[in-house]
């Protein structure tokens, strides 16, 4: 491209395409839709382009939601010359890719390194380089690369050799690195192999070139799952930044059982964690009070806050989950998550001890679901209901004994 940098018309086109080369996809943790835990593999082209268009009616567009990704389940057959066709519920991409461009959305699509994804379709192996420039082609902006029967491939190359297994892994994701960077367009890339071989130790590595990776096995949409994942992520913090992230898997905002409390608090926790916003419910028929958890902009900014500092465990006490999230501007938010089923309802309240927080004498927030203005004590008391979160903001945190 820089040889062609002659005529100044040229000249300013490079100019355009090394500042968007420079500035890195992901500097903040991707937001958007996937489409598999609503809709799995039966997802049709309509329904993508419902969600697009409810992404941008519902205001989450505007709220910061940019990716419409399709998982697994579009691939179609190879042709004579190896390269992917989606299928028939699928049947033009660019002009899928086209529909929510126009509406100012980019999108995402589904892979695996192995020779079959999760649910039985066509995956890359062996096909990287093709497939990469067929996704640039179509104009896809993000790709989710899920391990898939590569696992049983490298049980099967190396049996008795796991540092064998691992080290096919690893080149396997490198090796669609590389077919991406050669592509020409910049993709959000996704790795999913279930935190395998710590994967945050190695995936932001230049040769892998993650923006974010998966940490845990699959998510559903009840509040043990979701708790549970959550909790994995302690200790992860020191691995995510802009450009790279620990993803605890899609949002279950507004599918399953979760109940309004169980919404707060996994949007909350996915907030504190930096964690991928990508809404996994059906967006053309949500409720409202699950569009109002979704777009509530103060817990999306704890998400975006430009710093990129994924949340740590403070402390626990008992039922009860104590995180912060260190924010640009010396900023603070602090998470009081009651995962229990009974206590500290009510007449139970949980006293927040402000010094295990690092934190002396009162303290202004805001709490960031009801908006209201807070004033924290040293011993805070926190009513809180059973699996519901409290949430607050403090922007000028006294440290000083
Ligand atoms: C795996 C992934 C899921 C989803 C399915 C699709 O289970 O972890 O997120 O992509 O495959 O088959």
């Amino acid at each position: 491209m820089r040889r062609s940098c002659t005529a100044w018309l040229a000249a300013v086109l490079c100019l355009a395409q090394g500042i968007a080369q420079a500035t890195p996809v992901a500097a903040t943790p991707p937001m958007g839709w996937n489409s598999w835990n609503y809709f799995a593999e039966k997802v049709t082209d309509a329904d993508v382009r419902a969600a697009a268009d409810a992404m941008v009616a519902s205001g989450m567009r505007d709220a910061g939601y940019v990716y419409v990704n399709i998982d697994d389940g579009w691939q179609g057959q190879r042709d004579a010359n190896g390269v992917i066709h989606s299928n028939a519920r699928f049947p033009d991409m660019k002009a899928l890719a086209d529909y929510v461009h126009a509406r100012g959305l980019k999108l995402g699509i589904y892979s695996s390194p192995g020779p079959k994804t999760c649910a039985g379709y066509a995956g890359s192996l062996g096909h990287e380089k093709q497939d990469a420039k067929t996704y640039a082609e179509w104009g896809v902006d993000y790709l989710k690369y899920d391990l898939c029967s590569f696992g049983e491939l490298m049980k099967s190359t190396a049996p008795s050799n796991p540092e064998q297994q691992m080290r096919m892994m690893h080149e396997a994701y490198a090796t669609m690195r590389t077919a991406l960077n050669e592509a020409g367009r910049p993709i959000v890339y996704s790795l999913c192999q279930y935190g395998v071989d710590a994967v945050w130790e190695w995936a932001a590595d230049p040769k892998v070139g993650a923006n974010l990776w998966r940490t845990t096995g699959d998510i559903a949409p009840h509040g043990e799952f979701v708790y549970a994942i959550a909790t994995m992520q302690a200790g992860l913090a020191n691995y995510a930044g802009p450009g790279h992230w620990n993803d605890p898997d899609m949002l279950e905002v507004g599918n399953g059982d979760l109940t309004e409390a169980e919404n707060r608090t996994h949007f909350s926790w996915w907030a504190m964690l930096a964690a991928p916003l990508l809404a996994g419910n059906d967006l053309a028929h949500m409720k409202p009070e699950v569009k109002a958890v979704l777009t509530r902009r103060e817990v999306i900014a704890i998400d975006q806050d430009p710093l990129g500092k994924q949340g740590t465990r403070a402390y626990t006490d008992g039922e009860v989950e104590v995180w912060t999230k260190p924010l640009s501007h010396g900023g603070l938010a602090v998470a009081v998550f009651n995962v229990g089923d009974t206590r500290y309802a009510g007449t139970h309240p949980f006293r927040l001890d402000l010094k295990r927080l690092g934190l002396h004498g009162k303290q202004q927030g805001t709490d960031l679901w009801t908006g209201n203005a807070v004033t924290l004590d040293d011993h805070q008391v926190v009513g809180l209901a059973s699996h519901d979160v409290w949430l607050v903001r403090i922007d000028a945190p006294h440290t000083a004994g």
